[in-house]
């Protein structure tokens, strides 16, 4: 199992990079911080799940180079919501994935500049793929959605609306299903769409990736308060000192942990009817709610 994720990871990474412009060539600031944004570590969890939901369907007839495009472009759009999410307007963050932010090391203007190239490169990666003219009409469709008003943007909207303020369980859990949720559940789409998959094979997967989508923001509130700078990559304690609406401040840290079990059974009984092929799936599952970074 943990060859095949790393293999996956490898093929992600190159994708990535193959799909970056070059940093000899100006704008040379802006590239090196695309770089910088996307390049220097990350669990690559999004381009893991799209290649884990595609096997899940397809299994031995797997075409791993067909979901290269999708595996890159969702984790450009997650590197682009890092590096506006760590902009003084909005957390606040010097330090991400273990290096400085991009407006730290760059500045404001570059790390604004670097989103907005990230996001439409995403966008880019999906429409020159060699795939058949409705697959890409169909992940530009999921990953847009999934990205904007109501999905990724939205869920920030939601954040920045609740720092400072109490809101009840049901919010936080549609602020969290946005923010976060919203590219898992692409993630995972884009991957079923990739492979053919069924209305019903789509519909279970769907069940799968909505609690994961949760259960990954959920161990995220819990390492803020448990973990430390120099495992988690970035500044811990941050959610309490801005004052941030997340599970642990809601619910308290037991009930959040009880949560995660829950939606792992969750997880468990969505992914019955693919049997072994849902291996990679249960282990990313595995993986999001005990994660130590
Ligand atoms: C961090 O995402 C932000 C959230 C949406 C919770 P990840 O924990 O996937 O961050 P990287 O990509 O591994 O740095
Ligand atoms: C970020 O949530 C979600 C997105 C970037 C869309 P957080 O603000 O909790 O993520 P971290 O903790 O900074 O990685
Ligand atoms: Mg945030
Ligand atoms: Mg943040
Ligand atoms: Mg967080």
């Amino acid at each position: 199992m943990q060859t095949q994720l790393e293999g996956w990871r490898a093929r992600a990474d190159q994708a990535l990079t193959a799909a970056l412009p070059d940093t000899t060539l100006a704008p040379q600031n802006l590239h090196k911080a695309m770089h910088h944004a996307v390049l220097l570590g990350g669990k690559r969890m999004r381009p893991l799940l799209v290649y884990a939901a595609a096997y899940a369907i397809a299994s031995d007839e797997f075409d791993t180079e067909s979901c290269d495009a999708a595996a890159a472009a969702v984790e450009l759009v997650h590197a682009y919501s890092l590096v506006h999410d760590d902009l003084p307007c909005m957390d606040d963050d010097a330090l991400r994935r273990g290096q400085p932010t991009v407006h730290v090391a760059f500045d404001e203007a570059t790390a604004v500049l670097t989103g907005d190239a990230l996001q439409t490169l995403a966008f880019e990666t999906l429409a020159k793929a060699a795939w058949p003219a409705t697959t890409t009409v169909e992940t530009l469709r999921i990953l847009a959605t999934a990205s904007g008003a109501n999905g990724m943007c939205g869920g920030q909207a939601l954040d920045m609306d609740a720092t400072g303020q109490r809101i009840g369980l049901d919010a936080l859990k549609r602020l969290h299903a946005l923010k976060t949720g919203a590219l898992i559940h692409a993630a995972v789409e884009l991957g079923a769409v990739v492979a053919g998959a069924t209305s019903e094979q789509r519909e279970a997967l769907s069940r799968y990736s909505t609690a994961l989508g949760l259960a990954f923001q959920i161990q995220d509130d819990i390492l803020d308060v448990e973990g430390d700078a120099s495992t988690l990559g970035k500044t811990a304690g941050k959610d309490a000192a801005q004052d941030k609406s997340t599970f642990v401040s809601v619910l308290g840290l037991q009930a959040s942990k009880d949560q995660l079990q829950l939606l792992l059974a969750e997880m468990e009984k969505a992914l019955a009817p693919f049997g072994t092929n849902a291996l990679p799936l249960r282990a990313l599952a595995d993986l999001a709610v005990r994660r130590r970074h």
